[in-house]
């Protein structure tokens, strides 16, 4: 029986921007959050490394690309962050939305409450960043345990010790750069929540490896080529370089795995995907700094979405998702069902892009770029 959208993201119109923003965060005091994770730990007595030659060589490349969050980056680099906002700002055609504003719940915003929105906007952007690289610490971890492969538990070993160099180097960005901390997105939540409680090994692959790290690596980059602060830049050029070998990680190894199964099983996983990518579109409407503005959010979210880079940069996010979707034959088992999801999202233009398989050399660090080395 197809499942409704109704039963896959709770809601039946995608674009139900009431339905999205009822959805929010509402343990934000607690300090811990426990998630039942009802996979079992495997153990595997078959020792032969290489047996996957692809995974054994990217963890061969991992072991050397290790760097140091503390002392490889330029943490004595000042950071004011007003004028990293208007720097920002200026790269994307000035403060506001280069929109006409009057009569909306913007007008009587100065200079002072644009610059204010920027920083919250980043203190908003990297904490999320952070939260979703704890996701990736845990969902890792989840992996060495139940992937049954040895040579995915090496790799994936290696890429628990980058996922807490990412979730320390965001950390301590936020702590000494920045002026204030978000808890973790509703939506966001709803997502890692449901990648940790899947039983099945190859679901926490495709909803972090392929999903998360995949808008990640995409999001990464999009900051990183507008920044102007060099520690920041610096900081997501060597977070990028562990991210491009994790996404290629999921795409090598659900590549094989999944030409064994059958339709049925392939159909939950493009709806898992769906799933997952609804949900982080829904987070990138950043509805607690709307709330923090004081601004009345549906409002505000429905101002900014019309703004004219908006839709390039929501679907800019969706570049290596989609092609590595394909990569996986996701994209068209079955009746073609997960290439018509993208198509509602307004995403499936991105499917003949690079795939991100092998295209994490391309983001290695050069040699001597690390100055601990
Ligand atoms: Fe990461
Ligand atoms: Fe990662």
């Amino acid at each position: 029986m197809a499942k409704t959208h109704e039963e896959l993201i709770g809601r039946a119109e995608i674009d139900d921007l009431e339905a999205i923003l009822s959805v929010s965060n509402t343990d934000v005091d607690e300090a811990i959050h426990a998630v039942k994770d009802n996979a079992d730990a495997i153990f595997t007595w078959d020792y032969e490394k290489g047996a996957k030659p692809k995974l054994n060589r990217l963890y061969e490349k991992a072991k050397h690309s290790m760097w140091d969050g503390e002392k490889d980056l330029p943490w004595e680099t000042e950071v004011d962050q007003e004028a990293v906002v208007m720097a920002n700002a200026m790269q994307m055609g000035g403060l506001g939305y280069g929109m006409d504003l009057s009569g909306t719940c913007f007008e009587k915003w100065t200079d002072k409450e644009w610059i204010q929105l920027g920083c919250e906007s980043q203190n908003w952007t990297l904490s999320q960043f952070m939260h979703g690289e704890q996701g990736a610490l845990l969902c890792t971890a989840k992996i060495v345990e139940t992937v049954p492969w040895i040579d995915a538990k090496y790799y994936a070993s290696t890429q628990v010790m980058d996922e807490a160099r990412h979730v320390e180097v965001f950390a301590k960005y936020l702590d000494t750069k920045l002026s204030g901390h978000y808890p973790i997105n509703a939506h966001l939540k709803l997502l890692l929540d449901d990648i940790i409680a899947d039983s099945r090994w190859d679901m926490t692959y495709l909803g972090m490896q392929i999903m998360v790290e995949g808008l990640a690596l995409a999001a990464f980059g999009f900051i990183h080529q507008l920044t102007t602060e060099p520690l920041l830049k610096q900081l997501l050029r060597y977070v990028m370089s562990d991210e491009a070998r994790h996404v290629a990680f999921g795409v090598l190894s659900l590549q094989d795995y999944y030409t064994e199964l059958t339709q049925a099983e392939l159909r939950e996983r493009q709806e898992f995907a769906f799933e997952a990518a609804v949900r982080m579109r829904d987070r990138f409407l950043q509805q607690e700094v709307w709330d923090r503005m004081g601004l009345p959010v549906k409002e505000a979210v429905e101002i900014v979405q019309m703004s004219p880079e908006r839709p390039v940069f929501q679907q800019m996010l969706f570049s290596k998702i989609v092609p590595n979707c394909k990569k996986l034959g996701l994209l068209d088992a079955g009746d073609g069902w997960l290439r018509t999801r993208f198509e509602e999202l307004g995403v499936i233009q991105f499917e003949d892009w690079a795939d991100t398989g092998e295209e994490y050399e391309a983001f290695a660090l050069a040699e001597g770029d690390q100055r601990s080395a």
